[in-house]
């Protein structure tokens, strides 16, 4: 699987921004509304390497748990993958647990993503291509 974007948590996401560009990065697109996860979005890149700012904008956000461990950090690593089924099955037999349904990513055209944790190394997401 091919990596799409390192996610990295951020509490003020204007202001993680501003400081990407600073370092070089260039904005993708607009900040989007994740509504069903209620958080902020925006790809940055450079190198190509592509960083997806995450950022809760409610209270019960999904993110707003990991806020509070993490503060501003990177905190997963989305992989593309074929089919997002049959995937999420491979890992969960290789010790990864599904933590979310599969569900559409409005900050990606609406292609279905998938959380899974792993004990070892944490969050890893996957996006179905
Ligand atoms: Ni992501």
């Amino acid at each position: 699987m091919k990596v799409h974007h390192i996610g990295y948590l951020v509490k003020k996401l204007e202001k993680a921004a501003a400081e990407f560009e600073k370092l070089g990065y260039s904005r993708m697109g607009e900040v989007t509304d994740d509504a069903y996860r209620k958080v902020d979005i925006l790809f940055l890149q450079k190198d190509g390497y592509v960083i997806e700012l995450v950022s809760p904008n409610a209270p019960d956000s999904v993110v707003s748990g990991l806020i509070k461990t993490y503060k501003n950090a990177p905190y997963h690593i989305c992989y593309v993958c074929g089919d997002l089924d049959k995937e999420i099955a491979e890992l969960s037999s290789k010790g990864y647990v599904q933590i979310d349904l599969p569900a559409p990513a409005p900050a990606i055209g609406g292609k279905r993503v998938c959380f899974l944790m792993n004990r070892f190394i944490g969050m890893v997401e996957l996006l179905e291509q």
